[in-house]
């Protein structure tokens, strides 16, 4: 072989079948190969395993999407390039013209904009409910023959508690799928509900280092199954990099859960002692509304601490750039901790009604805790307080 023509066709280096890599290998490979066109034509006959297209199937993608399932106690799952993703296809690929769905006030604004927006341009209707309102959903379900609840546990930023059980058992009665964006609780989380499918923004918890995007979609294997081709098709494709970089953050996953979770109750804590806060939200509080819930439903409280200012919009944003250690920026999940300041999430595209049962005010910000030392995100929340204070 000429050197141009070794270049592009490298060694092969394989390792003895007793010496593996403690780490499996990323397969930055878009296409793999068969010997000969016969089993190619197998493997696309669904007569023999492996791989072909990575838009497809892919082995680094395929490792992730068996440690999510079984972190979400189902046994199949389908990876997107961001959570976004995992909700758009997942709705593509489930409905269809004169569907109807029923979504909440409480959740993701992207997501309640695709339903309304997107879906809407293909004759999907939807009905905008509240989370807490468990008649209006037996009503809307009773009404109007539905596809799909979609919903999130817990609500993001106000940190309600959606009742899994009875939700799921309103949406079963009435012949409704249920998908629940359970991005904020994380994927070991829920699994014991009757939920058909569960989407992530793995951006978050599962990456954990705010250095990756990617979602998931979760849920038994037949109705996955069923999504597949759509999902192909549509080509939302995770890259095997990505991948590598979750399947990474997967591994301290429950560290750092466990220390996020326990800063953010000290931080909650924190913040109930302050006349400053006019209402602080953290399903760990014990007199939070969904604390009862959250204690049975959930394994930790979770990484997000909602709290009011009673000053209002204007001491929100002051607060939030006089903090030293918390970031203004978007997203969660990340070792650092955030900070949304009110001006950044008043109610958007909902009508006034809507708007009240978001629960948001002038004064909520938001705080996703990271893993610093407690003390240190006390005392810079403390000195940003007191500067409001003066
Ligand atoms: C609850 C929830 N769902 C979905 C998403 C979308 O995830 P991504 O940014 O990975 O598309 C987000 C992002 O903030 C979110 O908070």
């Amino acid at each position: 072989m000429k050197k141009r023509t070794r270049v592009t066709h490298l060694p092969d280096v394989k390792l003895p079948p007793d010496n593996r890599p403690l780490v499996a290998p990323i397969y930055q490979s878009v296409k793999f190969t068969f010997d000969d066109v016969a089993e190619t034509q197998k493997y696309f006959a669904r007569k023999r395993e492996g791989f072909y297209y990575s838009r497809v199937s892919n082995p680094t993608l395929q490792q992730l999407e068996q440690a999510l399932a079984g972190l979400q106690d189902r046994d199949a799952c389908l990876l997107t390039a961001s959570g976004m993703a995992a909700i758009s296809n997942t709705l593509l690929a489930l409905l269809k013209a004169g569907d109807h769905v029923v979504q909440f006030a409480e959740s993701y604004p992207p997501t309640r904009s695709f339903i309304r927006k997107t879906l809407g341009r293909f004759n999907v209707t939807a009905s905008m409910l509240s989370i807490t309102d468990h008649a209006a959903l037996e009503q809307a379900l009773a009404g109007t023959p539905t596809r799909l609840v979609v919903f999130e546990c817990p609500t993001n930023p106000v940190l309600k508690v959606a009742d899994l059980e009875r939700i799921t058992a309103i949406a079963r009665r009435h012949g409704a799928l249920t998908l629940l964006d359970n991005t904020l609780a994380g994927p070991h989380n829920h699994g014991q509900y009757d939920v058909d499918l569960y989407a992530h923004s793995l951006t978050k918890l599962v990456s954990g280092h705010g250095d990756a995007m990617g979602g998931a979609v979760i849920g038994r294997s037949e109705l996955i199954d069923s999504m597949r081709e759509d999902f192909t098709l549509l080509g939302p494709t995770l890259d095997p990099h990505a991948a590598y970089l979750l399947l990474r953050g997967l591994k301290t996953y429950f560290v750092r859960w466990d220390a996020q979770c326990a800063n953010a109750q000290r931080v909650a804590e924190f913040l109930a002692t302050r006349p400053e806060v006019s209402r602080v939200r953290y399903p760990g509080l014990r007199r939070d509304p969904g604390h009862a819930l959250a204690s049975l439903q959930m394994d930790g409280f979770g990484t997000l601490v909602t709290f009011d200012l009673a000053a209002g919009l204007e001491a929100g944003t002051r607060f939030a750039e006089s903090l030293a250690l918390f970031s203004i920026t978007a997203s969660l999940g990340s070792t650092e901790s955030l900070v949304v300041a009110p001006a950044m999430q008043q109610p958007r595209g909902l009508t006034t009604e809507q708007a009240i049962w978001t629960d948001i005010g002038h004064g909520t910000v938001r705080l996703s805790i990271g893993i610093e030392d407690p003390e240190d995100l006390v005392a810079d929340l403390r000195q940003a307080l007191d500067r409001l204070a003066a």
